[in-house]
């Protein structure tokens, strides 16, 4: 079922390039951004939201005495409005079984490796101490499993001679800021679901590594 303007909100920790990247894309796209929810008060994403007319609420984790009380309060917050996704976009938290289960299947995460390799932090540095000749990108459904949600898409980038962790993470962000927008309005238009812990795309389960989009 195609969702009419698909209402998505998202969630981040700090720069906010993918959020950029979605607010770019939405403007011509079948999703609207309703709100950004920062746990950073200093996060530079809140400007850009800001810069776009879209309203953001600031929620710092370090006022709650666990992760389960910080959730609790963001459910409440994300539920004061009508919200079709939830994107996590560098959103620095790990959710709790509460938060991941009352949004069971409405929620996304992007993360710097191709999964189910390199879950966690540090991809890149790690990509190049294993000596890999293949780094990239995957888009996933969350899931209680730490990076371990199924895969929708990647996208892959060659690892060269002189690569740093700091190259590796800008060629990755140039892949990031075209998969997670497009990943979005496949969501949006319905072509895209979790079920039975497995993404589905068009009625058809994808393969553990998602669909890569740009085929090298
Ligand atoms: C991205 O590399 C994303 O894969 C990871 O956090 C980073 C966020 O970057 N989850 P930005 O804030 O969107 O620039």
């Amino acid at each position: 079922m195609q969702l009419t303007h698909c209402s998505v909100l998202v969630l981040i920790s700090g720069n906010g390039s993918n959020l950029q990247a979605i607010i770019d894309d939405s403007i011509h796209s079948n999703y609207k951004v309703c709100r950004v929810i920062c746990n950073k008060a200093d996060a530079y994403g809140l400007t850009r939201a800001a810069q776009a007319g879209i309203p953001s609420t600031v929620i710092d984790h370090r006022d709650y005495g666990s992760r389960e009380d910080f959730d609790s309060a963001l459910i409440d917050l994300i539920d004061q409005e009508q919200v079709d996704l939830i994107v996590l976009a560098g959103f620095m938290r790990i959710l709790s079984p509460k938060f991941v289960k009352h949004y069971a299947g409405k929620v996304l995460n992007i993360h710097p490796s191709l999964l189910p390799a390199y879950t966690g932090t540090d991809t890149h540095q790690r990509v190049l101490d294993a000596g890999e000749k293949e780094h990239g990108v995957s888009v996933h459904f969350v899931t209680e499993e730490l990076d371990g949600g199924p895969v929708i898409a990647q996208e892959k980038i060659s690892v060269e001679k002189n690569d740093t962790a700091d190259t590796l993470a800008d060629k990755v962000h140039i892949k990031e800021h075209i998969i997670y927008p497009k990943v979005i309005s496949w969501f949006a238009a319905g072509r895209i679901k979790m079920e039975s812990n497995k993404a589905v795309m068009d009625h058809e389960p994808l393969p553990a590594t998602g669909i890569e989009v740009h085929p090298n």
